[in-house]
């Protein structure tokens, strides 16, 4: 059965509040996109959240009479969004227009500065392009791994360089032969670059419509047949994607009293489930939750940025180191998440990962892919497509 969309819109706040504020930005001679503006919405949500402001109509009147606010509103607009999320590569969300003069609120400052360039290349992705000079050597780091039982040939070629150069960059190697010494005297190094192969971008709801799918189609289905809810989020990061099911789960509770669900989140990194556990986010990490979620299950802490998730909540998720090149942690899950992980292992080692998914599901158990994997030809005969854009796949009985 094929799932339609219209009814699961991401109200944030009222549409006028929304309206206003991007009317008075246009006004103001700013310049962005239509498909920006949602971003530009939930940026500034942050903000009003910062200011304990309660809506974007409060926001607004600040803006208009704090010219101070505003200028660094704006800054933190322009900064942009990552248009390669895990290389940080950034593209302003908002740009302002020649004809600044116009604009009375900024203070005159502002006008002298130099015009930033359109994409600002961090560091990290810089140093991938300078490739160094004696790739003959590659070898040499390639036969280390190999003899540490490290499966570098599991990654794509270019997503593995583009973390090895980092790496280099960072401890001032130029060459390939000089960065494998290092490793040869250095465990330390040598983990820092096991860690970098592993990106760990994540926040709650990612992809917000496909929680809501979840938690209005997926979750009841599961409810309604078992007495059992197994899930597992393989490659869990810091714990967004996990709790983010807790949290689902909790809004489902009149209808789960009897169930005891068991959700296991692993992830190769050992600092990252330590950071789970903790349970502590930058608002960032908050950016697509509603206003009304982040009251009931989050504390804010004073004089910082972040939230702690409440305790009833972590405790519903249970976090393991797992390698996802080795078998499953688990049978019979009903539900198992890997979401944008399989993006940066090469077709060979992800199609292993999908047979193992297949084993390890239950027999009408559900996958769900991140929005840009797909399954592959050699495994999409033993899955139902549930739900194409939120890459939802049901289990076929064999
Ligand atoms: C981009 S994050 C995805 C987080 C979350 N699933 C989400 O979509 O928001 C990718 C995660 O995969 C983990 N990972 C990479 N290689 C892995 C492996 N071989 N086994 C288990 N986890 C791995 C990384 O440590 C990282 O935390």
């Amino acid at each position: 059965m094929q799932i339609t969309y219209d009814k699961f819109s991401i109200n944030l706040e009222s549409d006028r509040g929304k309206r206003e504020i991007i009317e008075f930005l246009r006004e103001k001679k700013f310049e962005f996109t239509s498909k920006d503006e949602k971003r530009i919405l939930l940026r500034l949500r942050s903000q009003t959240r910062r200011m304990g402001l309660k809506s974007y109509s409060e926001l607004l009147s600040s803006l208009k009479t704090d010219p101070k606010l505003f200028e660094s509103v704006l800054q933190w607009l322009e900064k942009g969004r990552a248009i390669h999320e895990e290389d940080k590569t950034f593209i302003p969300l908002i740009r302002r227009k020649k004809t600044l003069k116009d604009f009375s609120t900024a203070p005159s400052t502002a006008k002298k500065k130099k015009r930033k360039p359109l994409v600002v290349l961090p560091p990290e992705f810089e140093s991938s392009l300078n490739t160094p000079t004696d790739e003959k050597n590659l070898t040499l780091i390639y036969d280390l791994l190999s003899s540490r039982d490290i499966n570098y040939q599991a990654y794509k070629q270019n997503h593995f360089l583009r973390r090895l150069h980092a790496r280099m960059k960072r401890v001032n190697k130029n060459t390939y032969k000089g960065y494998y010494n290092l490793l040869l005297n250095s465990s330390t190094e040598f983990k820092l670059l096991m860690d970098n192969f592993s990106i760990n971008v994540t926040r709650f709801f990612r992809d917000h419509e496909l929680f809501m799918v979840l938690g209005k189609e997926i979750f009841p289905r599961i409810i309604d047949r078992k007495n059992t809810f197994r899930v597992w989020s393989a490659g869990c990061a810091i714990g967004p994607e996990p709790y983010s099911i807790a949290i689902l789960l909790d809004e489902l509770r009149s209808r789960t009293t009897f169930l005891k669900p068991y959700i296991l989140a692993t992830d190769i990194n050992q600092g990252l489930l330590q950071q789970a556990i903790k349970g502590i986010y930058s608002d960032k990490s908050l950016e697509e939750l509603d206003n009304s979620k982040i009251t009931k299950y989050f504390s804010p802490i004073s004089d910082s940025d972040l939230y702690q998730l409440s305790s009833r909540i972590r405790n519903m998720v249970t976090f393991k180191q797992h390698d996802l090149r080795t078998s499953p942690p688990g049978r019979d899950f009903d539900i198992i998440l890997c979401r944008n992980v399989l993006i940066y292992f090469s077709r060979p080692q992800s199609e292993i990962f999908f047979k193992q998914f297949y084993s390890a599901l239950k027999p009408d158990g559900y996958l769900v892919l991140g929005r840009c994997e797909v399954l592959p030809q050699s495994i999409k005969h033993k899955f139902e497509i549930i739900d194409t854009r939120n890459r939802i796949y049901k289990k076929k009985p064999i």
